[in-house]
């Protein structure tokens, strides 16, 4: 997720505007920055790797009072974050320059359609062919190549591009990808990605929708339909937000929007990834071959906290899936205990920071050990990118929250798209099987945003509930460790003591804590082990102790056997763990919240442990 800002008009310097704005949107992405402006007849580009404020001076230099300008900060996607990767990219004249966020899904087919056509290229990011295709398709009336051009991408963008004949006009488009158009009566007009970038100038804003393009120019915004051409009305709100709230996108916290955000995730670590027609997944840009995979016979995933809470779920998907034994192993025991592993052993990391010193530390032992080594991470360029044999890229964007919400979702997907993949590899799933996958996970993102719409459900639960100071978890199989993250989301957010058990262990011990003042919160979503869950409630229950059921939705049965609900949508059993867990982030966040207590910063924790 990066973040664009852009403003043009007379009243205020172009450069500073979009410097200012930049600061503001760090939070969405900073790996690199950089800013374009129109300088007499040709373009200032000026760009950077590292945080905005270390490169601020360099983004500064020959830059005036210029009236128009644009911006990005950027959270990598395609490309390491190099200068020659940050945006702004321009086309070969220089006389187009783009800023971009999104992924375009096509950008390789366009680019070699490019490259045909004698275009040369300097970077590795899909970004950086939309300048040549506005400039190959260019004609007198740009606006008109403009949607041209926009029309043959294919993905999410939200893009703010100058033309070097049009001194005073940001052109834009969006789709998938928030943008937004700032007023500001007689002192000249915004383009962002969120309100954040603009709010010290402007409160009045135009909310884009998608396959929405136009420009704005000094005084207006002029606003068109992507697929009829024609003009479209302005819809204006004023915002109440301060600059802070706005970073949060009008959520409370950061935690809360990151969960928001969810659907959106999934869609982008899906984007470009799937061909449900021929049943298959793409990992174009993947660095170890379906030949070195064949020759895997075992996997062991290793990761710390919630990350390896999501492994425990790819160990249940890969073994069903693709027939091959697979462990799951907390980092910091993998990388003192000896293990036995060899040249047959595919060992994946995977990491949201892909920082965590015990990760990185159990990745080095599989390398000296002759695994093929493997990370499924979202930061771009991490450190644990740089010592496997290949990485699977997820996408969610910069988690602020230190408590991991939509990051671990992310990681679920990737685990759920590996699986995909290599049982081609091994032709342990039909192709029919794998097109009914595809279609079903193409789905979770509506039902993620379907079981959104009633989290005031779960505020209801979490009000019921806040005071209690023990809670037992339980789930079985797919949902098993979805009972494990849902524990430890409500430990590291409300500081309560919450333990997540297999359910069928429930009689090996934990049954003894059960009582009035312990809550049971258990995964009842339909599924092949739903009767054994449901007997472990009825133990539960025989034994005076409150019940909150994650039930999928309509099950009527399930809502008699136990005191409260959380409904999620109905799913393939392999998928589940993508909707159960939703409603226990929300749990804990509300129960946080509730409480009075620091939801994006709990004490003693850190976003990214980086020392063992
Ligand atoms: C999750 O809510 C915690 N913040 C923590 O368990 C985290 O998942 C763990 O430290 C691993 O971090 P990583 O994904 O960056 O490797």
């Amino acid at each position: 997720m990066c973040g664009i800002i852009g403003y043009t008009g007379s009243v205020f310097a172009a450069s500073k505007v979009v410097l200012d704005g930049l600061e503001r949107l760090e939070y969405r992405g900073y790996d690199s920055a950089g800013l374009a402006t129109i300088k007499g007849s040709g373009l200032l580009v000026n760009r950077g790797s590292g945080k905005l404020r270390l490169i601020r001076s360099v983004l500064e230099k020959g830059m005036g009072s210029e009236s128009v300008a644009i911006g990005h900060t950027r959270w990598a996607t395609h490309g390491k974050p190099t200068e020659e990767n940050a945006h702004p990219h321009v086309d070969n004249a220089r006389r187009i320059v783009v800023v971009h966020n999104g992924i375009i899904e096509n950008y390789l087919d366009l680019k070699g359609e490019l490259s045909a056509k004698g275009h040369r290229f300097d970077s590795q990011t899909d970004t950086e062919i939309i300048a040549h295709l506005l400039a190959d398709m260019e004609n007198p009336d740009f606006l008109v190549s403009f949607r041209q051009a926009v029309l043959r991408l294919e993905g999410a963008y939200a893009l703010a591009v100058l033309h070097v004949n049009y001194p005073d006009r940001i052109f834009f488009a969006r789709k998938n990808c928030p943008l937004i158009v700032g007023h500001s009566e007689n002192e000249g007009m915004f383009l962002g990605s969120d309100p954040a970038a603009m709010l010290s100038y402007t409160r009045t804003v135009t909310y884009l929708n998608d396959l929405e393009y136009g420009y704005i120019d000094p005084t207006s915004v002029h606003l068109f339909s992507l697929n009829s051409g024609e003009p479209l009305p302005i819809q204006k709100e004023v915002l109440d937000w301060n600059p802070v709230a706005a970073e949060k996108g009008g959520y409370r916290h950061f935690m809360l929007k990151e969960i928001h955000e969810q659907p959106d995730v999934v869609r982008n670590t899906l984007g470009g990834r799937l061909d449900e027609a021929r049943g298959k997944v793409l990992l174009p840009d993947f660095q170890i071959s379906p030949e070195q995979f064949s020759k895997i016979d075992r996997i062991v995933i290793t990761a710390c906290g919630t990350a390896y809470y999501s492994g425990l779920v790819g160990k249940y998907v890969l073994e069903r899936l693709c027939r091959i034994p697979v462990d799951a192993e907390l980092a910091s025991e993998f990388r003192y205990r000896d293990p036995v592993i060899n040249e047959k052993t595919l060992v994946i990391a995977v990491s949201q920071s892909g920082e965590t010193a015990d990760t990185l530390a159990a990745i080095e032992l599989a390398r000296a050990r002759g695994a093929t080594t493997m990370a499924i991470v979202n930061v771009k360029g991490s450190s644990l990118t740089r010592r496997v044999d290949g990485t699977l890229y997820i996408h969610a964007g910069p988690e602020i929250g230190v408590a991991s919400t939509k990051a671990y979702l992310a990681m679920v997907v990737g685990f759920e798209l590996f699986a995909l993949y290599l049982s081609e590899i091994r032709n342990t799933l039909s192709s029919d099987s794998r097109r009914e996958f595809i279609h079903e996970l193409k789905l979770i993102p509506g039902k993620i945003e379907e079981q959104l719409k009633h989290k005031e459900d779960v505020l209801q639960v979490a009000q019921k509930y806040q005071n209690y100071r023990n809670f037992l978890y339980l789930g079985r199989d797919y949902n098993y460790p979805t009972a494990l993250e849902g524990a430890l989301k409500l430990k590291e957010l409300s500081y309560i003591h919450a333990e997540g058990y297999a359910s069928g262990e429930m009689k090996h011990g934990p049954i003894a804590l059960l009582d009035r003042d312990c809550p049971v919160v258990a995964i009842l979503s339909e599924s092949s082990v739903y009767e054994k869950v449901l007997s472990n409630i009825q133990e539960a229950r025989a034994r005076d102790c409150l019940v909150i059921g994650v039930l999928t939705e309509g099950s009527t049965h399930s809502a008699s056997v136990v005191d409260d609900s959380l409904i999620t949508q109905r799913t393939i059993e392999v998928l589940s763990p993508l909707l159960n867990v939703i409603p226990l982030q929300l749990f804990a966040y509300f129960v946080s919240d509730l409480k009075g207590l620091d939801v994006d910063q709990p004490r003693n924790l850190a976003k990214s442990v980086t020392v063992e």
